[in-house]
């Protein structure tokens, strides 16, 4: 009946219509521009037929549909409220066309079906999906609104409770629990998937199943008494709205748009959703967190490009060192497949590194996404050793030894006469020179760093550092390994700091300076909170740990002297003293005590602003506004340089990088997104106004040609 590039109609004798999902030319369906038109002229064809008893649909790809074109999303967004409600409304008017068709509808869900994927298979009357399906609407983390009936049918196929809770988690969820919150009518093994809801469909064609009773339950009215509604929508409200903090509007949001069209029919609630959405789309947060979501797709391209580079796989790994970083590194990469010796050169290293991997995956059993005899197998992969017995064999060793140059050249040149003459030896340091580490090096274009970021589980960033010497096939290599370890890969150029300690040691130069002058770091630390860090500056550096900064701050120092070098006892300095190392020995900044969990929590520490006090050079008045200037200022020069220097090849990178390294606020969309949201001159001018504090807050010559000609970073 129809062919075109998005879909496929057939007829069968029997009055079966087969509606097939497969876009061209790529890997996954999406809702794009050409399969919206497409489902126009499907409709069309469909509601003019005389022949058809009843719709089945399906997808000819390993997904259903994964949603809407996100890379479509731009442009609509920036093109104003009429724009963006015509925008919806042309694919609300087909998918109102699609649950009014006179025969049932019937969807296959084999696979993921999100957003406006889901929001087409609830305009049909039933939903059996596959046991292999992934179903959700993730559009709250884009900082929208589902556009497309979410809001509408989701509550009204599955109650309330389900609609806000998926709506407001954007969570994926699978055929399970789908099933368990009605959200789909039944599931079955995959080779069975076409033939159930063959089945189901001919069920509403002879009239056993009645579909339209169905569309009669999301054509009309929530159903909820006026107390229950007040009562169910005020509650959620307060309980979203205090999960996802008020620099995230869009789960609150999409509750306000359920509450609105609680009373309504289908049109009207479509009306009040499209409302909400045109409201989201325009928020710098939407476009923010859209380009993250760009941006992303840019870092996994390359990482793909990266691996196929890559002549041979990374089959067995080794890591020298059991320490912090060393056991998480090989717990990550035993969790995720890949066997890794584990060595140290004391029994107390390797059994500390042991115990670390098994807490952390006696905690996965505990929450249940480990089974038990998993969790056996996962820890034989991890091979602990005193000796480099059987390091011929492996294909990467990662160093994680202790931060100390002597240290490292000398266990780098000897595992390097361990392994084979092609293995990969990538060093885990986190601010010394890789290619000066190469210095002593035979192979020295096999060696490479591998920045983890502790706590190496939980940190989805790996710098992967090329020295000067470094080869493609090594950097191949590594970012095949860390992809391995589903991390996320940035390859970066090397400089005291790399990328990501380069940028930060500057922001924490700003806050020793901002001590310096008077401030008081839980107010710093309260600003920066809620400018959206997800710790303040005095906290990060108890975190990261004293004594660690304070060699960094070095490093540092010496790479950069005209920038980073101090002419004052600084913060980190006199906690130093004053052996307060952080979290590590329970004190820093604050003081730390176990809470019920066995977590660390900080409390106040009364004594620290005694030992702060040879910080402190003058008092000086200073605004929040003052204090956010002076933070981030740094950071942001610091980043340009990196760009100028490519030390960081791409701004999406660069934006990504302090999201996944630093934890910068993604409802910022990253530091590149941020300068571009003031504009190159207002930074500039913005910048001018604190030049006196140095070096750090001169804004560089490529910025100010950008203020010059008012360009953007981000096109
Ligand atoms: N801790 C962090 O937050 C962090 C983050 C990123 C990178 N790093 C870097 O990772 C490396 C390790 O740091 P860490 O915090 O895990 O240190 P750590 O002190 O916890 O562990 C170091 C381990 O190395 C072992 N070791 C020392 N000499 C060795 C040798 N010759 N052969 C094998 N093992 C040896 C020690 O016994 C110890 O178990 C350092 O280069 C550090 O800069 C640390």
């Amino acid at each position: 009946m129809f062919q075109g590039k998005a879909l496929q109609v057939s007829l069968h004798p029997d009055g079966i219509a087969e509606l097939t999902f497969d876009l061209q030319g790529e890997t996954v369906n999406k809702f794009n521009l050409l399969a919206v038109s497409e489902l126009e002229l499907v409709l069309d064809l469909l509601e003019q037929s005389k022949d058809i008893k009843g719709l089945l649909v399906s997808s000819a790809k390993d997904v259903f549909i994964v949603g809407a074109d996100i890379m479509e999303f731009a442009a609509v967004f920036s093109s104003g409220p009429e724009n963006i409600t015509r925008h919806l409304a042309t694919n609300n008017r087909n998918f109102c066309r699609l649950e009014d068709l006179p025969f049932p509808t019937v969807v296959a869900v084999n696979g993921f079906a999100l957003g406006g994927g889901l929001e087409f298979c609830l305009a049909c009357d039933y939903r059996i999906a596959s046991s292999a399906a992934k179903i959700g609407l993730p559009e709250t983390k884009l900082g929208i609104i589902p556009g497309w009936g979410g809001t509408v049918r989701l509550p009204r196929v599955a109650g309330l409770d389900t609609a806000v809770d998926w709506i407001a988690t954007g969570k994926e969820n699978d055929a399970k629990a789908a099933l368990e919150a009605r959200v789909v009518d039944a599931v079955v093994d995959l080779e069975k998937l076409h033939e159930a809801a063959l089945h189901c469909l001919l069920q509403c064609v002879s009239g056993k199943f009645n579909y339209l009773a169905r569309r009669t339950q999301k054509t009309g009215p929530l159903k909820l008494n006026f107390i229950e509604s007040m009562m169910a929508f005020e509650t959620s409200k307060a309980f979203v709205g205090a999960q996802a903090g008020r620099n995230y509007p869009a789960p609150v949001s999409a509750i306000k748009a359920m509450q609105k069209a609680a009373d309504k029919g289908r049109d009207e609630a479509l009306r009040a959703e499209a409302e909400n959405f045109a409201k989201m789309a325009q928020t710098s947060v939407a476009e923010s967190l859209v380009g993250i979501f760009v941006n992303e797709q840019i870092l996994s391209k390359k990482a793909k490009n990266w691996e196929r580079k890559a002549d041979k796989k990374i089959v067995r790994a080794a890591v020298l060192g059991a320490g912090i970083m060393g056991g998480g590194i090989a717990y990550q990469s035993a969790l995720k497949g890949v066997p890794i010796k584990m060595k140290d050169i004391a029994q107390s290293g390797i059994d500390l590194g042991l115990s670390e991997a098994n807490k952390l995956l006696s905690k996965r059993v505990e929450r249940k996404k480990l089974l038990p005899a998993e969790m056996g197998s996962i820890l034989n992969r991890i091979e602990p050793a005193l000796s480099y017995d059987g390091f011929d064999q492996v294909d990467i060793v990662v160093e994680a030894v202790v931060e100390n140059l002597k240290v490292k050249k000398a266990v780098l040149a000897e595992v390097e006469s361990k392994v084979s003459t092609d293995a990969v030896i990538a060093s885990n340091t986190s601010t010394i020179s890789i290619s000066s580490l190469a210095d002593g090096l035979s192979r020295p274009e096999n060696f490479c760093g591998m920045h983890f970021f502790n706590p190496v589980h939980m940190m989805p960033l790996v710098e992967v550092i090329r020295g000067a010497r470094t080869s493609d096939i090594a950097v191949a290599r590594t970012v095949a390994y860390a992809n391995a370890m589903g991390k996320k890969p940035i390859v970066v150029r090397d400089c005291p700091g790399f990328l990501v300690n380069r940028v930060l040691f500057p922001y924490l130069a700003g806050f020793a300076m901002l001590l310096r002058d008077g401030a008081d770091f839980q107010r710093i630390d309260k600003v920066m909170e809620t400018w959206g860090w997800p710790m303040g500056p005095a906290y990060l550096l108890d975190v990261v740990g004293i004594d660690t900064a304070v060699h960094a701050e070095k490093v540092m120092a010496e790479g950069f002297p005209d920038r980073m070098r101090r002419d004052f006892t600084s913060c980190t300095d006199v906690l130093f003293f004053a052996a307060r190392f952080g979290q590590k020995n329970e004190k820093g900044f604050y003081n730390y005590e176990l809470d019920k969990k066995g977590k660390p929590a900080k409390v106040v520490a009364p004594e620290v602003s005694e030992i702060l006090k040879p910080t402190i050079a003058r008092v000086a008045e200073l605004t929040d506004e003052d204090i956010i200037a002076r933070m981030m200022i740094p950071m942001a020069t610091e980043i340009i340089r990196c760009l100028d220097e490519g030390i960081v090849e791409t701004v999406s990178e660069a934006d990504m990088a302090l999201v996944y390294g630093t934890g910068f606020p993604p409802f910022r969309g990253g530091i590149f997104r941020w300068i571009d949201s003031i504009g190159a001159l207002a930074f500039c001018e913005m910048a001018n106004m604190y030049s006196a504090l140095g070096a750090l807050y001169v804004a560089p010559e490529s910025l100010k040609a950008k203020a010059a000609t008012n360009q953007k970073f981000y096109g």
